[in-house]
């Protein structure tokens, strides 16, 4: 029922005074959260005893890949018609190319936003850190391959229009970039959501490996979680509305990419996710790791 639920739509109505306030409050989780931010090497020092901890305590799947040159030859661009891969190595290479397109994109805007001694604001402060923790999260991807033998993974950059595409966003101002960036964190959440669903149904045989990646995961989401609210807090009253609008298209656009996503996911079960995102469905041991905005809390 309605009136029962602890948490309210990430779309609800806010005033400037609130957002004012609640970038104030986050400033104060992600200082706390993500430890001091390693700038040469864009880390965190929290994140990355979080990485040590993974790298120094390995697991391996039991079986390689059926075929992992199959993965290989697939997961930059598909070369193999989809039908012919199996779900393990499609999952894996749709988990790179979305990662790909973040990485690819954090990176445009890492060279544009200032460095954190020449920031003018708190909400410049707030943008470097939460690039600082995308590069994280690029490293947290890299274990997942790793847990399944796969260790020469390679970063490679995507085709110019894309690249052009991101930079161009990158030094968007600020009015038009808000919604589209706070649509593109809403749409990582929920295909996270959906990824850890995945993994249950196509890695039972492996259940230390699946757990693993589901550890790895859940590393990712507690940010990710924590960006959903802290981009919708740059997003005025006339923006959110737009944001609604634009959460389709964006979805269709972005998986459009990701050919593997058709055989894997429902898109449009996570569209509508995303519409009606509210934390209420989120695990409460990722959300008392995270941040939500005081207004999308029930008084
Ligand atoms: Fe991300
Ligand atoms: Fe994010």
């Amino acid at each position: 029922m309605e009136h029962s639920k602890k948490y309210r739509s990430i779309f609800s109505p806010t005033t400037g005074e609130d957002r004012r306030r609640n970038f104030e409050n986050y400033w104060g989780f992600t200082t706390r959260h993500g430890g001091e931010l390693l700038e040469e090497d864009r880390d965190l020092t929290e994140k990355r005893a979080r990485l040590g901890y993974f790298k120094d305590n390995p697991v391996r799947s039991r079986q390689p890949l059926y075929e992992p040159l199959a993965f290989y030859r697939n997961y930059k661009k598909l070369t193999d018609p989809l039908e012919a891969l199996d779900r393990k190595t499609l999952l894996l290479t749709c988990i790179y190319k979305f990662a790909r397109h973040e990485w690819v994109g954090i990176q445009a805007a890492w060279d544009v936003i200032p460095a954190m001694a020449k920031t003018k604001n708190l909400t410049q402060r707030i943008s470097r850190i939460h690039l600082a923790e995308e590069f994280c999260h690029a490293r947290l991807f890299n274990e997942m391959f790793r847990t399944f033998h796969l260790d020469a993974v390679e970063w490679e950059t995507l085709g110019w229009a894309q690249r052009w595409f991101y930079q161009f966003f990158a030094r968007l101002p600020g009015e038009l970039m808000n919604a589209p960036a706070f649509v593109t964190e809403l749409m990582g959440l929920t295909f996270y959501h959906h990824l850890e669903n995945a993994f249950d149904a196509i890695l039972a045989d492996e259940p230390e490996a699946r757990d693993r990646l589901r550890e790895l995961l859940h590393e990712i989401m507690v940010d990710e979680l924590a960006h959903v609210g802290q981009r919708r807090n740059f997003i005025g009253p006339i923006g959110i509305r737009f944001a609604r609008l634009i959460v389709r298209p964006m979805y269709h656009l972005f998986f459009r990419d990701l050919p593997e996503s058709k055989l894997l996911f429902d898109l449009d079960a996570m569209i509508a996710e995303g519409l009606a995102f509210d934390y209420n469905g989120v695990r409460p041991a990722l959300l008392k790791r995270s941040w939500v905005p005081s207004y999308c809390r029930a008084r």
